[in-house]
């Protein structure tokens, strides 16, 4: 039983999950493996979603998305989210995670942008669909039983294709224990601002379960104004805690009313930087794996400190750990938190584009008996992205 089970006045409840604070960990793929939520989980309070798994791989049982779907101990709240485009697949998958004990909490996937993705009518593409969306989140909430299944939808596929109030009114008939919005279309992809009006709609349109706000969450100040703002039951922090795992922290201090925040100087920023190069090394229990994953946080993690050039290269080159403790001891432990320059925007940002779609797929908003048979090849095989 996770413990947050039995928090007597829970800031959020998902189903039968008791938060004690709303703050979700968005799932990314490649970034949140059990090694950074592990790291978050011991800044900060929440949930902590898994990076993406292919419901057919997961059903296929392929050894790396086993991998990716085991937890560590401390993961009380065990979190999984779900890919897939066919209901059956995914009730499969869903089946798997809950019967044989792996998981409390699953989340649906129905905001990838990626053209791989959205080109088989998979992620972002697949609410346009309207039955076949809502014949798979029932389909997942049937087979979940007891454990809480939620969504995580963009906007729609472009501003004359919007569907997430059909959508989100969709799974909340269907059953689901919460609906979150990046509030985004695909074809904005990460460019532009998230647009927050969306996520306050959503609210008032969806009235039995929690609505949770995505998009462009960079600081707990952020957090606390899109509660204000839009009236959403909690938040989903995506690129904001990249490199700043701290922020969970924050986060916590802000929802229980104190200014308090962590203001890292650089010697506690690479103390954090060295444990998740460490958490990286067991997660792919191989140093070597590990030390080439960390590589692309350097830049998150040293944005606005004062690391050269070279030092911050051969961070981004780093090979095993005590190669990393090396560079590590090279910095000017002395130097304070550098202010406005740490904080902000970081990872992807980009531009809009036309979302990639199967032929003739938004000529109507049923599934098309040929359509059918692409969709699946949609599913792909690789779990986490
Ligand atoms: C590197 C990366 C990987 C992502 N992978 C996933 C994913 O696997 N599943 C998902 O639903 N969203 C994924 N997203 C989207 C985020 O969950 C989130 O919706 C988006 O980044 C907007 O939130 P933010 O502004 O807080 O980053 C990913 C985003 C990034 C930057």
């Amino acid at each position: 039983m996770p413990t947050s089970t039995i928090n007597p006045s829970p800031a959020l409840s998902i189903g039968p999950l008791a938060l004690d604070v709303p703050v979700i960990l968005a799932p990314m793929a490649g970034i949140t493996n059990t090694a950074f939520r592990r790291l978050c989980r011991e800044y900060g309070a929440g949930l902590y979603v898994s990076e993406m798994i292919t419901a057919r791989a997961l059903v296929e049982r392929t050894p790396e998305t086993m991998r990716l779907i085991t937890h560590h101990p401390s993961e009380t709240v065990r979190s999984i989210q779900l890919y897939g485009v066919d209901p059956y697949t995914i009730a499969e998958s869903v089946r798997i995670l809950v019967g044989e004990d792996r998981a409390d909490h699953i989340d649906l996937n129905f905001g990838c942008p990626v053209p791989k993705v959205t080109r088989k009518g998979g992620g972002a593409a697949l609410p346009w669909k309207a039955t076949l969306f809502e014949r798979i989140v029932s389909a997942a909430v049937t087979a979940a039983g007891d454990v809480p299944l939620t969504v995580k939808m963009r906007k729609g596929i472009d501003e004359d294709h919007l569907t997430y109030l059909d959508a989100g009114a969709a799974a909340e008939q269907a059953g689901v224990a919460s609906i979150a919005l990046h509030g985004r279309t695909a074809s904005q992809h990460y460019s532009g601002q998230a647009d927050w009006d969306a996520i306050a709609r959503l609210k008032q349109h969806v009235t039995s379960v929690p609505v949770l706000g995505n998009g462009d969450i960079w600081s707990a100040e952020d957090a606390l104004r899109m509660m204000a703002e839009t009236g959403c039951d909690g938040v989903v922090v995506g690129r904001g805690c990249l490199g700043r795992p701290w922020l969970f922290g924050d986060l916590a201090a802000a929802f229980s009313g104190s200014d308090t925040r962590f203001r890292p100087g650089l010697s506690e920023v690479a103390a954090a930087f060295r444990r998740h190069a460490e958490l990286l090394s067991e997660f792919f229990e191989s140093e070597e794996r590990g030390c080439r994953d960390v590589r692309k946080h350097v830049a998150w993690y040293f944005k606005g400190y004062p690391v050269g050039g070279g030092l911050r290269t051969q961070l981004a080159t780093v090979e095993s750990l005590d190669q990393l403790d090396e560079l590590l001891a090279g910095l000017d432990h002395s130097q304070p938190y550098p202010g406005d320059g740490a904080e902000g925007p970081r990872g992807r940002a980009g531009h809009p584009k036309r979302t990639a779609l199967p032929e003739g797929w938004l000529d109507s908003r049923e599934l098309a008996e040929d359509e059918r048979c692409g969709l699946t090849e949609g599913e792909g095989d690789t779990s986490g992205g």
